[in-house]
């Protein structure tokens, strides 16, 4: 009986050792991987020429930044719980990382998901905004550039030894700068009132963040959970206008603001109709 117990003992101390082991391999891997990002060719933006005021209602309403990095730019915490950690959307004015951000930072950060210190950039969605145009980005850094330097709400980034293991290793595959065709960032779109425009601002606004990659509904789990953009697909639009500027949709209920109706009313007609356009065309 003892000799039995002394092997149970051995084994059990064996298999304890090795996922010891494992689980710090994991942690140093996730870490190493998380602090420095894989290496991605940019592509060179000027914002000499950007409109900052074209900027602005992209950074306010279009790409509805502020709902991530606060009404002023300041940073928010966006995740700040165990087993992960403390995950902040940093603040951008000078405050922040706008005080020696490049416009080559800028452009990393925002389209390839790489921050300014060569950090894998995590649930930021830049696999969305990797669509973005070049000319459109010049106007958002153009803008970036002029935000009031307030002081941050919020300290650097600080994963827990879950975090590290978790979105280091098992969520590694998922994060925007694993994602993306860093050659061919930038779409090349005429802007106009069609259905082509529409997608994409249906992508530089983020909408398959929450309504998922075919907008047919959510398909990560811990993101909120945008619904299907099937039945919006029938509406009139006029409908589809109203519930995006209002939050009120045509059966009566009023959006909450997980949706970030708040942001895209800022957008034009316009923008709108074209946005109304493209989801018209998920019902087909
Ligand atoms: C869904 C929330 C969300 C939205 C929307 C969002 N961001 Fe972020 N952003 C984040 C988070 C979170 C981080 C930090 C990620 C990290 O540290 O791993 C981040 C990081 C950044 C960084 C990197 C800063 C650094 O420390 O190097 C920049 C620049 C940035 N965002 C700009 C923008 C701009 C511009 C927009 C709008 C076009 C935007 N973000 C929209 C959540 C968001
Ligand atoms: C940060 C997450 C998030 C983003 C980004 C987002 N949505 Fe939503 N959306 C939601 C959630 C959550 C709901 C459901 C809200 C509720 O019922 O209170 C919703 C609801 C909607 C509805 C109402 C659908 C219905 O049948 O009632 C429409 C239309 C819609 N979103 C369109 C969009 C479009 C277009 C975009 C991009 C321009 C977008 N959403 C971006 C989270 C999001």
């Amino acid at each position: 009986m003892k000799r039995i117990l002394k092997w149970i003992g051995i084994v059990l101390g064996g298999l304890i050792g090795l996922l010891l082991v494992v689980g710090i391999g994991l942690f140093v891997i996730g870490r190493n991987r998380l602090n420095n990002a894989p290496e991605v060719a940019v592509k060179a933006v000027s914002s000499a020429a950007g409109d900052p005021v074209h900027g602005e209602r992209i950074a306010r309403g279009k790409a509805a930044c502020i709902s991530c990095h606060g009404a002023n730019f300041e940073g928010e915490p966006f995740i700040d719980e165990p087993p992960i950690g403390y995950v902040p959307a940093p603040n951008l004015t000078a405050g922040g990382v706008g005080a020696d951000f490049s416009d080559e930072d800028w452009e990393r950060a925002i389209r390839h998901g790489v921050g300014g210190d060569g950090r894998t950039l995590v649930t930021m969605p830049s696999a969305q905004y990797a669509h973005m145009t070049d000319d459109d980005l010049a106007d958002l850094i153009a803008y970036l550039k002029t935000l009031p330097t307030v002081a941050s709400a919020v300290t650097e980034r600080n994963l827990m030894v879950g975090g590290n293991i978790i979105f280091g290793n098992l969520a590694w595959s998922s994060w925007a700068v694993n994602t993306i065709d860093h050659a061919n960032v930038g779409d090349d779109v005429t802007v106009g009132v069609s259905a082509e425009y529409g997608e994409y601002l249906s992508y530089i606004g983020a909408c398959r963040e929450c309504h998922g990659a075919d907008l047919l509904g959510a398909d990560d789990p811990d993101a909120p959970q945008g619904p299907t953009l099937a039945a919006a697909a029938n509406w009139s639009e006029a409908d589809f206008i109203t519930a995006l500027r209002t939050g009120v949709t045509p059966t009566g209920t009023q959006l909450s603001d997980e949706m970030p109706w708040i942001e895209y009313k800022e957008a034009t007609d316009d923008e709108l109709s074209a946005l109304w356009m493209y989801v018209a065309t998920l019902g087909e």
